[in-house]
């Protein structure tokens, strides 16, 4: 069956970009000229895919609105005779179908997804969380898609990490399919050097078959309450295959600050009106 919906986990706090996120959707933080979310959005097109349902909470009308039309926006760009920006303010709101769908508790990741069962309608879907931005050709979700056409099963992306990497990311226990796919025996969330199955970390995107939300009700919440979606795909190995796909491309974690300035740097070097007055800044920087 084809993927043709995918969910987008919106909801959480941004607790490692505070203070900005204490009043502003970390979904909604701008890099280069675009928030997260919209770098999210397009590398869900990329995988053909135009049902996009977004998971939110209090606090983040501003997704909403970003994706919907502006009537006043659009008139007033239209008197100045700014056509070109009207054009693209249009644009962004015919991009994807949007649904939004509130999590009024945050209960985890696995929760956050559980709450797009109901969108996605027993249909195969692509999980992915806005704090990443992928730069990728074919999109990252694009490759996933393909390479769960492939196997007919859920397939989670996956990124060589250090040890560092294992306090941050989910890990998994690989059997080697081929160099880039792997069958997961086994996986943990977050557990440190010393208990990591390997050096492949769970990096945020998924396609999962409808079977994950049995699995994430079967699931019991952390230490911390929450519904881990790492500890659902353990569940959920019980029943079905589930395999790993190493990425081709560029990862930026944006949900942390280091990360997000990288992207920052990066995108904007690859824009050509910015690439040589950064070029030249950075080189002054230098010279100091
Ligand atoms: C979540 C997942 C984790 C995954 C990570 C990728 O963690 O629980 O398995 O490796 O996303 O970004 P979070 O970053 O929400 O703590």
């Amino acid at each position: 069956m084809n993927v043709r919906k995918a969910v987008v986990p919106a909801a959480g706090f941004g607790t490692r970009f505070l203070p900005v996120t204490k009043a502003h959707p970390k979904e909604m933080l701008n890099v280069v000229d675009k928030p997260l979310i919209h770098y999210t959005v397009e590398e869900i097109l990329g995988a053909g895919i135009r049902k996009i349902g977004v998971v939110t909470s209090r606090g983040k009308s501003a997704l909403e609105d970003y994706f919907d039309r502006s009537p006043e926006l659009e008139a007033f760009l239209e008197a100045k005779g700014k056509l070109d920006l009207l054009e693209e303010m249009r644009a962004i709101a015919g991009l994807a179908e949007f649904s939004y769908i509130r999590q009024p508790e945050a209960l985890g990741l696995g929760h956050a997804i559980l709450m797009g069962e109901t969108f996605v309608a027993g249909e195969p879907f692509a999980a992915l969380t806005p704090d990443d931005i992928y730069d990728c050709r074919p999109s990252c979700t694009k490759q996933l898609v393909d390479c769960f056409a492939e196997r007919g099963g859920t397939v989670i992306v996956l990124g060589r990490i250090d040890a560092e990497g294992t306090k941050k990311y989910g890990v998994i226990k690989p059997k080697k399919i081929t160099d880039r796919v792997f069958q997961v025996l086994d996986l943990a969330e977050k557990p440190g050097p010393e208990r990591a199955f390997s050096d492949l970390g769970v990096l945020g995107r998924y396609v999962f078959t409808p079977g994950i939300f049995d699995a994430i009700r079967r699931t019991p919440p952390d230490a911390r309450g929450e519904i881990q979606i790492t500890d659902a795909i353990r569940v959920l190995l019980e029943r079905e295959p589930v395999y790993g796909l190493v990425f081709e491309g560029r990862r930026y974690d944006c949900g942390d600050k280091w990360g997000f300035l990288e992207a920052t740097v990066e995108l904007a070097l690859k824009r050509p009106e910015f690439k040589d007055d950064l070029n030249a800044l950075i080189d002054r920087l230098r010279r100091r």
